[in-house]
């Protein structure tokens, strides 16, 4: 039976070390949540890294973890300390990720990391050739592995492969500083149907495809030595369901409520509401900017004081990276001026949780929230959006929602803002807080009618049946 390979640098599970023993927890971040279901349901194995070193596991821990990990029907390709450090940390992390966000200032191009790049993106390639059968079909996602499609193309040129961009596809004028920019087109052109999230990104690469590597762009296919390559936009959803059965779940009266629940409702009645943010610990995602437009908001409005808590969850991402650990600084040194500058005996402002926090407890933060303020700087896609939407079971709350994230696109009665400009903010913070109950409702409905219907699970099918239309082509090209 033939089956679909996804490979991703990340595997949906993490292997933690702790004292000697082995501890397997789920991965965080858009792409490992959204296509974990997409795996469980079907028939093909997932390849990845652990997320550990080879050189942190002893060779009886290393075969417990690929145990447990081929278990879960995943295959892991081991990193040693210098690729984690070159290939992860550096070259995806230190280049590939700020140039994307148009984080210019934050890129560093560095020679030893890109030959680090090549090198780890041929490991991914050697053991998905270990993994492959002819008629397999071999689906590659995002910035870590943009050469990886050509490296497989090489060696099997039957396989088909796709390839999805979780992030954004940058402006020719910003994507063409890039050094080997010639090269990381090339590599993705080995696949035969490319995707992103929105038809904006899918513009910027069409365009560098002409401009850099002067190709035939017809529409949205790529003449490519003697292929046909399609390009399309396919917006990531989220498992509807999931989330809106665990929220009723939560919800009800017979289930036993959290301690994280019950301090939650301590501070919620008619005139007293909780702001809800959730990120991981990115520059990308603005949680200063976010935190002094709100620091705005009290002082315009200060009638909100002892009214509002922002309760704000920030997962530790990259933290060897330094642009994080001097955004962690920055957050901590903001969240406690502003709790020192506002908070009274009965009052803090910002509730502020460094952490990883289970399923469980994501939902209670999603269930007990009136507004939830999304508000990246630059964002591919962002899946909290549509988690907290799809958690609202009685329709109500507000969604707060940046304009620079992907999601902005096809959520247009969340309230939409541009997160650099404080007034915009705070304005709409006010009108979230006294939006009346029939227009939040009206607008959640329409939320979650189109969440629901546009899944993680549709969107997978869309995308790999475009990805086996890819063969009507080929064979139109060789019967040509
Ligand atoms: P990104 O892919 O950039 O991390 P997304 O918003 O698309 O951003 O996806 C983040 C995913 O990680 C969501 O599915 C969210 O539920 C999960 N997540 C974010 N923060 C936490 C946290 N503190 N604990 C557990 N899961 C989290
Ligand atoms: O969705 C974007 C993304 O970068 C994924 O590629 C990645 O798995 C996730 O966010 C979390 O980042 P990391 O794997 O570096 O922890």
């Amino acid at each position: 039976m033939n089956k679909t390979i996804i490979v991703s640098n990340r595997l949906p599970l993490q292997v933690i070390i702790h004292q000697n023993t082995l501890k397997i927890i789920p991965s965080v971040g858009g792409l490992a949540t959204g296509m974990k279901s997409v795996h469980a349901e079907g028939n093909g194995i997932w390849v990845g890294w652990s997320g550990i070193p080879e050189e942190e596991l002893s060779t009886e821990l290393s075969e417990k973890v690929a145990k447990e990990i081929r278990k879960e029907k995943c295959v892991s390709v081991p990193l040693t300390l210098d690729d984690v450090e070159e290939y992860y940390e550096g070259f995806s992390n230190k280049a590939l990720w700020p140039l994307f966000h148009y984080f210019m200032e934050y890129t560093g191009f560095e020679e030893h990391e890109w030959e680090a790049y090549k090198r780890v993106n041929q490991k991914f390639a050697e053991i998905v050739l270990e993994n492959i059968d002819d008629g397999d079909t071999v689906w590659v996602h995002d910035y870590q592995l943009l050469l990886l499609p050509q490296l497989i193309k090489d060696k099997k040129p039957n396989i088909t492969i796709g390839f999805f961009l979780h992030i954004p596809f940058p402006s020719y004028e910003i994507f063409r500083t890039f050094p080997w920019r010639k090269e990381i087109l090339s590599g993705m052109l080995g696949a035969d149907l490319i995707g992103f999230h929105t038809y904006d990104y899918e513009r910027h690469f069409l365009s560098s495809v002409k401009r850099i590597l002067r190709l035939d762009a017809h529409f949205n296919q790529i003449s490519y030595h003697d292929r046909l390559i399609k390009v399309d936009s396919f917006p990531m959803g989220i498992d509807y369901d999931k989330f809106y059965n665990a929220a009723l779940e939560h919800s009800s009266n017979s289930k036993e409520k959290s301690e994280l629940y019950r301090r939650l409702h301590e501070h919620i009645s008619e005139d007293k509401k909780l702001i809800l943010s959730i990120d991981r610990m990115d520059y990308t995602k603005g949680i200063p900017n976010r935190i002094k437009a709100f620091e705005y908001f009290l002082h315009k409005f200060p009638e909100y004081k002892e009214k509002v808590r922002l309760v704000m969850l920030a997962v530790p991402s990259r933290s060897n990276v330094t642009q994080y650990k001097k955004l962690k600084r920055e957050t901590d040194e903001l969240v406690g001026r502003i709790n020192g500058k506002f908070a009274t005996v009965s009052w803090t402002p910002i509730w502020y949780f460094y952490r990883s926090m289970p399923f469980d407890k994501l939902i209670d933060l999603y269930i007990s929230s009136d507004v939830a303020l999304i508000t990246p700087l630059r964002d591919g896609m962002n899946l909290v959006a549509k988690e907290y939407v799809a958690t609202r079971i009685n329709n109500d709350g507000v969604l707060i929602l940046s304009e620079m994230a992907g999601a902005s696109l096809e959520m247009n009665e969340a309230l939409i803002i541009n997160p650099n400009s404080f007034e915009d903010f705070a304005n709409n913070l006010k009108r979230a807080l006294t939006m009346p109950l029939k227009d939040q409702k009206s607008r959640m409905k329409f939320l979650q009618k189109r969440l629901k219907r546009y899944n993680v699970e549709k969107w997978a099918k869309e995308f790999l049946k475009s990805l086996e239309e890819t063969n009507e082509l080929k064979s139109n090209i060789i019967t040509k």
